[in-house]
């Protein structure tokens, strides 16, 4: 994977807007004293996603489970939520064939249908249980806390269907819980009823959490070569660790966001992959930056609400719409580009007789060669436009460079902590709205939190 960053810096693009070169040999220069905090948190038991590179043990007894209990299945349906949901949905997006569920089981290999409800909105959950058949359905429950309201309210209404339907004891078979290894209601659910669950490890965060069973067992499960995964995860860590600043990709990529956000007012943080299969993976950086990097308070406590605001977008599809924005708005944005060099499969644009000829030139091109040129064009306009961005290169795209993209991210998230000056590991901010909805449906405990009134005032009339 390469990172291209010259379009970052004011001499590539108008003179007067993004970095100027010299802020290179300053970020370098504080990058040592930014790695060391990074050290020392890690001695404390923070930043667990790094062991993630090596997991044979985790990655035999998935494959145990995929290869023995999962074969017994055509359909996984995981019920989670944020960082529980976001990177499994996008490694099915990224690394099985687009619409899976709707493949024959020959065109899925015979590998289960995977369906990930992450709302508790009743019409989706609706659905999917009119669709799927219980008796063929793995339920993977995914919960670190074990607790999360959204999920474990869909757990009792897909539990109470599978009872009905196949009776409780075999209802618990066709179960399958992530969680803590030690704690929180869903581990104490699976040692009640028997029901087999796999562990979380504590010192991995939610967001953080793909390369865990979180994400590791869903993707198993359908097929999805796990090994490579983390081999590609792997090679990302490697090169976290040089004390270079120019030679650590994550690192530079976190040091460039962090000061043109803080020096140039760019707060809006694009990400604009040139591919469908990485719409997820969007949705997921978008969840990593925001959660992360948001925060009222600096590390001393002190107030510092910060945090840039990420923004998902596709090319080519994005051109036609919020591309205008980028190119021609507030300077108040960078756009990291993510490009695949072989799309794998490529679709040629036929000759036809008789084009207008403000047709003819695309024929004899492919999709591919439309894509990598749209995406090289829409760069290099908003260069000379003066806009910053950033372009992530991979080769191609399948498990192993996905492990390696989703660890690059988190460790550029791990850095941006740094950089900015904030805990990237908690969420002080959900606690308010979690709070005021356990007062709403009536939890004990919560009453004090008042009630949750509908906004006061006559609502305007629409009609
Ligand atoms: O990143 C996080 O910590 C959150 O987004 C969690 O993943 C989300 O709130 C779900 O939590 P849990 O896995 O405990 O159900």
């Amino acid at each position: 994977m390469k990172l291209h960053y010259g379009r970052m810096l004011n001499d590539k693009l108008d003179g007067q807007h993004g970095l100027p070169r010299h802020r290179l040999q300053e970020l370098a220069q504080r990058f040592p004293a930014v790695a060391a905090e990074v050290d020392t948190r890690r001695g404390q038991g923070e930043y667990g996603f790094y062991g993630l590179g090596r997991q044979t043990e985790v990655i035999r007894g998935i494959r145990r489970f995929a290869d023995g209990v999962g074969q017994a299945y055509d359909h996984v349906l995981v019920l989670g939520i944020g960082g529980s949901a976001l990177g499994t949905k996008a490694l099915l997006n990224a690394l099985r064939p687009p619409a899976w569920n709707e493949l024959s089981d020959e065109g899925r290999e015979f590998f289960p249908r995977l369906t990930i409800l992450e709302n508790v909105d009743p019409t989706s959950m609706a659905a999917a249980l009119r669709r799927i058949d219980p008796r063929r359905v793995l339920v993977n429950v995914i919960s670190k806390s074990g607790g999360t309201a959204e999920t474990l309210a869909q757990y009792l209404v897909v539990r109470a269907w599978l009872d009905q339907a196949l009776g409780p004891d075999a209802a618990a078979r066709h179960l399958a819980f992530t969680t803590d290894p030690a704690k929180g209601p869903l581990r104490e659910l699976s040692q009640k009823e028997g029901i087999a669950a796999l562990e979380i490890p504590p010192e991995v965060g939610g967001r953080f959490s793909v390369l865990t069973p979180v994400g590791l067992l869903p993707a198993a499960l359908v097929g999805i070569d796990i090994e490579a995964l983390v081999a590609g995860a792997a090679t990302a860590l490697e090169t976290a660790g040089r004390p270079d600043l120019l030679r650590n990709p994550a690192a530079l990529y976190s040091a460039l966001l962090w000061a043109a956000d803080t020096s140039q007012g760019a707060r809006v943080h694009v990400l604009m992959p040139y591919s469908d299969r990485l719409r997820d993976f969007s949705a997921w950086f978008v969840q990593l930056w925001a959660e992360s990097l948001g925060k009222r308070l600096d590390r001393r406590g002190q107030p510092i609400y910060a945090g840039p605001t990420p923004l998902g977008a596709v090319g080519a599809t994005d051109q036609h719409s919020q591309v205008q924005l980028f190119m021609e708005g507030p300077f108040d944005k960078v756009v990291t580009f993510v490009r695949i060099s072989d799309p794998g499969e490529d679709v040629r644009i036929p000759h036809r007789p008789d084009l207008p000829e403000e047709l003819a030139y695309l024929q004899g091109h492919s999709l591919g060669e439309l894509l990598a040129a749209e995406a090289d064009a829409t760069s290099a306009a908003l260069a000379r436009m003066g806009r910053m961005n950033a372009t992530l290169e991979l080769p191609r795209l399948d498990a192993e460079t996905m492990g390696h993209l989703i660890m690059f991210m988190q460790l550029a998230t791990g850095f941006a902590g740094v950089w900015y000056g904030v805990d990237p590991f908690d969420q002080p901010g959900v606690e308010l709205g979690k709070r005021l909805t356990f007062a709403a449906m009536g939890r004990p405990g919560y009453q004090r939190e008042g009630p949750v009134a509908p906004e006061a005032g006559q609502p305007a009339d629409v009609a």
